[in-house]
């Protein structure tokens, strides 16, 4: 028994070490893309990125949430968020940009889209989504791991924030005023992020006479 809990406690450690390893083998590829671009294009298409790794906690709560067992194989068999990684970005096009960078590399696998950009949740909920696996090289051969990436704008950013509070504040059940409120605010930061692209569009093409 006291074999056994030990055996479990280390197959535990080794899967957090394969998530924790494949969110900064992720980091690496999207820092080294974003350099590429600075060069090739002397334009810096990620504002910056978040990571985190999910807490033993929230682990076991989500999986008694969706009603599985708490094991290790089913964590790794349902939840894709164990390791998360945000990028944020100045505008909606380098998003796509991004992500299409991200799917070209050879070896990373795209598990999941969800494009909550082209179909914004019913909320106003806006981010474009993947799950991919990325292989870890132990000693022992390769383990494919799952990331979830998270691409939106600095302003769907806000929007999320804010939204994230109010969840959590009211648990759910937020008073109808305060939803209609932020769901015009989705709006509002559609519209800002339409009209940034097109100034910023409009800003490089834009010639400075030269009269001198
Ligand atoms: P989760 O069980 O919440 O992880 O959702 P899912 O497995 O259906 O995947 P989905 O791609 O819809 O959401 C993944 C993650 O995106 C969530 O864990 C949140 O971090 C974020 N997200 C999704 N919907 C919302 C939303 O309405 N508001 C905010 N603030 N974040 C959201
Ligand atoms: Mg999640």
């Amino acid at each position: 028994m006291a074999n056994e809990r030990f055996s479990e406690v280390d197959t535990w450690k080794t899967n957090m070490f394969l998530y924790n390893a494949a969110l900064k083998e992720i980091s690496t590829k999207i820092e080294i893309l974003n350099d590429e671009f600075v060069q090739v294009h002397n334009y810096n298409p990620i504002e910056h990125v978040k990571s985190r790794i999910k807490s033993a906690e929230s682990i076991v709560r989500k999986l008694k949430r969706n009603g599985f067992e708490v094991t290790i194989d089913n964590m790794n068999k349902y939840l894709n968020d164990i390791a998360g990684i945000r990028i944020i970005c100045s505008f909606t096009s380098d998003i796509y940009t991004i992500a299409e960078m991200i799917s070209n590399q050879s070896d990373v696998k795209i598990l999941q889209i969800k494009d909550y950009i082209a179909n914004p949740k019913e909320n106003g909920y806006k981010s474009y989504h993947m799950v991919v696996t990325v292989p870890i090289f132990l000693s022992d051969g390769p383990t494919e791991t799952k990331v979830e990436i998270q691409i939106r704008t600095i302003a769907m950013d806000f929007w999320a924030s804010l939204e994230h509070k109010m969840y959590y504040k009211f648990e759910g059940n937020a008073p109808l005023d305060i939803k209609n409120d932020l769901k015009q605010c989705a709006d509002i930061v559609e519209m800002l992020d339409a009209r940034m692209l097109s100034l910023n569009e409009m800003i490089k093409t834009y010639k400075i006479e030269q009269d001198k």
